[in-house]
């Protein structure tokens, strides 16, 4: 009997990784990593869109990675304020929408104006959804949700899975049915934890600046060739 296939992921989280690393094999140093792989944004998020994804994850910058050299985190953060134009242009052109997820205080200004123009500009659209993950981490972003939450709530027995879920930045986000992480690395290094309770995992070898559509599609593919079971037999 032909083996039915799943349909294509409605999300997909992908942790952009090793372009620090793929620039040393260069001889060229990390920035220039980082110059080339947010080169990548614009086809994969145009690749995704075409496949039919309808919401797309970027892990951009983590809760973690301000502990860097002060030269590398500065360059990330003028990198994300170039891109959240790009990204607004680029959502414009394809109809799809932009959200920022992660904690927004503790941004550098520019990148904030940047930021809430590229959501409020795309706003409206219906198209994919796409979600660009800075200063995000799973562990900051729960206990932001349980502080507030402590602040609304006051019987206990009011808090369910889906009242939690409505706290997080993700709130009307569903989870991601597949994360992606390049560059060899297996962990999910603090990305929506709570979120992937049950997405599929799949790791490539291939570092984040060499990440092509034809990847994208092989991930996808892959992922389609999958037996969710929830639990179930
Ligand atoms: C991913 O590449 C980009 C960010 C985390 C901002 P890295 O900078 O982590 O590259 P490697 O993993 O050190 O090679
Ligand atoms: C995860 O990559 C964070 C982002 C991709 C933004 P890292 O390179 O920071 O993760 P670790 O340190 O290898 O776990
Ligand atoms: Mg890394």
């Amino acid at each position: 009997m032909e083996e039915e296939l799943l349909p294509v992921p409605t999300h997909v989280a992908i942790i952009l990784d090793g372009n620090g690393r793929w620039a040393k094999a260069k001889g060229m140093p990390r920035t220039y990593g980082h110059i080339q792989g947010a080169k990548r944004v614009e086809p994969i998020t145009k690749a995704a869109n075409e496949l039919g994804i309808k919401y797309l994850s970027l892990y951009a910058f983590s809760t973690e990675n301000w502990n860097r050299p002060a030269e590398e985190v500065s360059t990330l953060m003028k990198l994300l304020a170039k891109y959240m134009k790009i990204c607004q242009k680029l959502c414009l052109q394809e109809g799809m929408r932009a959200r920022i997820i992660g904690d927004k205080s503790g941004l550098p200004e520019d990148l904030l104006r940047e930021a809430a123009e590229l959501e409020q500009a795309t706003a409206r659209n219906t198209g994919m959804c796409l979600c660009i993950c800075i200063n995000y981490g799973s562990r900051d972003e729960m206990v932001r949700a349980m502080r507030q939450m402590y602040k609304d709530i006051r019987d206990p027995s009011e808090i369910t899975e889906e009242k939690f879920s409505a706290y997080l930045d993700t709130y009307d986000i569903p989870d991601p049915d597949l994360l992606i992480r390049t560059s060899g690395e297996q962990r999910v290094s603090n990305f929506l934890l709570w979120q992937l309770a049950y997405a599929e995992f799949y790791f490539t070898p291939v570092d984040w600046p060499d990440f092509t559509e034809e990847e994208l599609k092989k991930a996808v593919d892959t992922y389609r060739h999958r037996n969710r079971r929830y639990g179930k037999v």
